[in-house]
């Protein structure tokens, strides 16, 4: 069976939502899934800036954080974050900066990767982000997954090939039914792909 870890940060549960549903995906293929949040690095005075934040690190509290150990177990790993100004999160990118010592004994090296993101804005940097967070997987010597236009789900989802991209609007609305459904396509086809490299 093929093991896949979902890694990835969110503020207010919109990378959440997203995570789930690439972890229905991936099991969908017959993966054995772990889905991970990584800690939290703000101070708490931010958080307490905003309801929706606070309301989301309280409700997931008592919940496993990523670990590299996750990371070695995995066949395939994707990571998700929030666009922060058209890049990746600083508490993803504190995760993933951590990773130099598996990096230098290539242990992070000939696994399937992919990413998932989330902005406000249709136009604010999801792809952008993706393709900040897959800089770090060419240093890993990772194999990238892009969906690609390679099934209908990714242009019923506003068509981005790079990864998963939620919109949220002003109103942080949630994944749609389109974004679930590209989501779960990319974790079905990450699954399907690390299955066929046969593991690491
Ligand atoms: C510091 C900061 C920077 C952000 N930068 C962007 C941005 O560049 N473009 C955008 O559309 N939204 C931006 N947003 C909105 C986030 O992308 C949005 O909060 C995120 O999609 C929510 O995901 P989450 O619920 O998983 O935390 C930013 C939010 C914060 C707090």
């Amino acid at each position: 069976m093929n093991k896949v870890a979902i890694v990835y940060y969110s503020s207010t549960g919109t990378g959440r939502s997203v995570a789930e549903a690439v972890a229905v995906g991936a099991r969908s293929a017959g993966a054995e899934v772990r889905v991970r949040l990584v800690p939290e690095t703000a101070p708490e005075a931010a958080i307490d800036s905003n309801p929706k934040w606070r309301a989301f690190v309280d409700s997931v509290k008592d919940e496993p954080r990523a670990t590299l150990e996750d990371l070695v177990w995995a066949d395939a790993i994707v990571f998700g974050t929030p666009t922060r100004f058209g890049n990746v999160s600083s508490q993803l990118k504190s995760f993933m900066d951590s990773t130099g010592g598996l990096w230098s004994r290539g242990k992070l090296a000939n696994k399937v990767y992919a990413g998932f993101t989330s902005a406000m804005n249709p136009h604010g940097g999801q792809e952008a982000t993706l393709l900040c967070l897959y800089t770090t997987i060419y240093h890993y010597g990772g194999f990238i997954v892009t969906p690609g236009y390679t099934d209908p789900s990714v242009f019923a989802a506003g068509g981005n090939p790079y990864g998963v991209s939620v919109t949220t609007g002003q109103d942080g609305r949630g994944p749609t039914d389109a974004d679930r459904a590209h989501a779960e396509y990319l974790g079905r086809r990450v699954a399907e792909t690390a299955a066929k490299l046969g593991g690491h």
